[in-house]
């Protein structure tokens, strides 16, 4: 068998829901030489590193930075700072991550409110009202700001404006949406959010950027019980971050050099035009999808740009679909996810692979393929509708 230094990888166009393409230039900041971690230049990379990680979170938080691991770390460490065992916590659920949110949260002894909503639709912020009304007890409200499950984008910011009127803390997941939608932490008055490095913010999978605001931080300290884990102890995490960089654990320079090659990148294109590339191509997407015959998954008016999701149309199968994508135009996308498995596909452009190039090329290869299987679509209708919102 061939060393993986010679072996031969397939280039694939990576449409599912992260990780995505890579740009070539973190590619070359990820190959810069490994420095130790706690070398004086890596702690200066660090120390910039957070505060690039502060302004794209739309944050003064001090308490900023990369957990190592993936999205799921940051939620694991979000949860084992900010639950007691005991403390009520409310979670939205109307998908597979908000489902997954609830799960870690009982998991650390938290008794669980469940404020759902139908898989494809948004949380309602009166619903989260009622709830917290009902259950005056609940001490944090978590919801998943893009359910990558559903391609659904959920109003964070009227609900935590309703969490915070009754006195609860705000934890968001941001991991599809930070780099391609708006997270203003700040302004929304989110208390805590975590995300990954591998979707919109565009570097490989392995980091997942946090923030602490100071209300949440107040309550760490307030902390009755010894918190359950070592490792994802945000506190000690952060003295590692900061200009002091007390050994906390041996944090990948790597992959430190492409989080901070990706966030220097979002710096150079200006991170509205960012925002209007993911908007351009999933609308253009969207439209194309439409205008073929097929139809979406998540409710208009609450979809992300960076994340769509279809229904299977009659005559195709998902995974005959998902392979002829694959191995014939080295395409990957997604299958559902719960009770959407087998029912829909899920279809991303983030980061470096949101262009409108991807967007041509995968409705080409996807209307080939329907049609090959007998699918009633209108390929050209679809390439028209892309088209239009990729002209302007
Ligand atoms: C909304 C959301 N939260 C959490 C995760 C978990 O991230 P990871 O797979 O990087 O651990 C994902 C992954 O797709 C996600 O989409």
């Amino acid at each position: 068998m061939a060393t993986m230094t010679k072996r031969e990888l397939p280039n694939r166009l990576l449409l599912g829901p992260g990780p995505a393409n890579v740009h070539p230039q973190i590619m070359v900041a990820l190959q810069q030489p490994v420095l130790g971690h706690l070398d004086p230049v890596f702690q200066e990379i660090l120390v910039e590193t957070a505060g690039q990680l502060r302004r794209l979170f739309g944050t003064e938080n001090e308490l900023t930075l990369a957990v190592t691991g993936t999205g799921f770390s940051g939620m694991e460490s979000c949860l084992a700072n900010l639950i007691e065992p005991g403390d009520t916590m409310l979670v939205g659920v109307n998908g597979f991550f908000g489902t997954r949110m609830a799960d870690f949260a009982k998991r650390f002894g938290a008794e669980v409110v469940e404020v759902t909503a139908p898989w494809g639709q948004p949380l309602a912020a009166e619903d989260v009202d009622n709830a917290l009304h009902a259950n005056p007890s609940v001490k944090v409200v978590g919801i998943v700001h893009g359910e990558t499950s559903t391609g659904v984008r959920q109003p964070i910011e009227e609900i935590a404006r309703v969490a915070h009127a009754h006195g609860a803390l705000v934890l968001m997941d941001a991991v599809t949406t930070l780099g391609g939608l708006p997270v203003m932490v700040d302004a929304w008055g989110v208390d805590a959010a975590y995300s990954a490095s591998q979707k919109c913010v565009g570097t490989i999978s392995g980091l997942a950027p946090l923030t602490f605001s100071p209300r949440a931080r107040e309550r760490l300290a307030q902390r009755a019980a010894a918190l359950p884990t070592w490792y994802h102890d945000v506190e000690a995490l952060h003295q590692y971050w900061s200009a002091q960089g007390f050994y906390h654990h041996t944090c990948s320079s790597t992959l430190v050099y492409g989080l901070k090659a990706a966030l220097d990148l979002m710096d150079e294109e200006g991170i509205e035009n960012r925002f209007a590339r993911h908007q351009q191509c999933g609308d253009a997407l969207k439209a194309g999808l439409e205008a073929m015959g097929l139809s979406l998954v998540a409710a208009a008016g609450h979809r992300l740009p960076m994340l769509t999701t279809v229904r299977i149309p009659d005559g195709a199968e998902d995974l005959d679909v998902r392979k002829a994508l694959l191995a014939g135009h080295g395409i990957e996308i997604a299958g559902g996810l719960g009770p959407l498995m087998g029912q829909i596909w899920r279809i991303g452009l983030m980061g470096y692979a949101a262009r409108p190039v991807n967007v041509r090329t995968f409705l080409a290869a996807f209307a080939q393929i329907l049609t090959d299987r007998g699918c009633t679509i209108d390929a050209d209708a679809g390439k028209a509708a892309a088209e239009a919102h990729l002209a302007q």
